[in-house]
């Protein structure tokens, strides 16, 4: 099966070349991509496909149910770095209906670490439970679950310091929630962008 992936591997670095043969030797001098993903780990949610995007064009962070955690340093590593050195012009927060890590939350099963992972997740459906008990069937209470989280991560990063001091530099930069469908494929913009302190 790993021989299976090496081919592949051969056969996509010719495709592209043959279609570009410049290709891999620009991406060798730099990377300038215009957006950050944030997204989830999960195998059916590949960022750079969705979005139609090349290599050099998406810089990815992905982490269990897409939490942007402001005492992550990973994640603030990726998002200085994307912000202070590449200068994105756009962050997506991008969750997906059907999210394991969302379920996971709050099944009230016990599974060990990433249940502190995900302890966030417990607490925006605490905030929110007049709104999700009001939802009667399970899977929408877990997909408006999902989304409650997507909007909470794009607040955590829109209210970073990272983040507002570009802002306050003068650099263009926004933040905009998104959430996939797994059954279709399809990217739903939830409209909660950030432009800006205001
Ligand atoms: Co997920």
């Amino acid at each position: 099966m790993l021989q299976d992936l090496l081919s592949n591997n051969r056969l996509w670095a010719q495709r592209k070349v043959a279609s570009d043969p410049g290709f891999f030797r620009r991406l060798e001098g730099q990377q300038a991509p215009d957006y950050l993903w944030i997204g989830c780990s999960d195998s059916r949610v590949p960022a750079n496909e969705i979005v139609g995007l090349d290599p050099g064009e998406l810089f990815v962070h992905r982490n269990v149910a897409n939490l942007a955690p402001p005492q992550d340093a990973n994640y603030l590593s990726v998002l200085q770095f994307a912000v202070d050195v590449l200068k994105v012009k756009h962050i997506l927060v991008v969750g997906h209906y059907g999210c394991g890590g969302v379920a996971a939350a709050v099944d009230g099963q016990r599974r060990g670490l990433v249940d502190h992972w995900l302890h966030p997740i417990r607490e925006i459906q605490h905030d929110h439970r007049h709104e999700l008990e009001g939802i009667p069937v399970p899977e929408r209470r877990l997909d408006r679950l999902t989304e409650l989280n997507v909007i909470r991560q794009v607040r955590n990063v829109s209210s970073d310091v990272f983040v507002t001091d570009a802002w306050a530099r003068g650099q263009a930069l926004k933040v905009h929630g998104w959430v996939y469908s797994i059954a279709n494929g399809l990217v739903t913009d939830l409209k909660v962008t950030v432009s800006g302190p205001e």
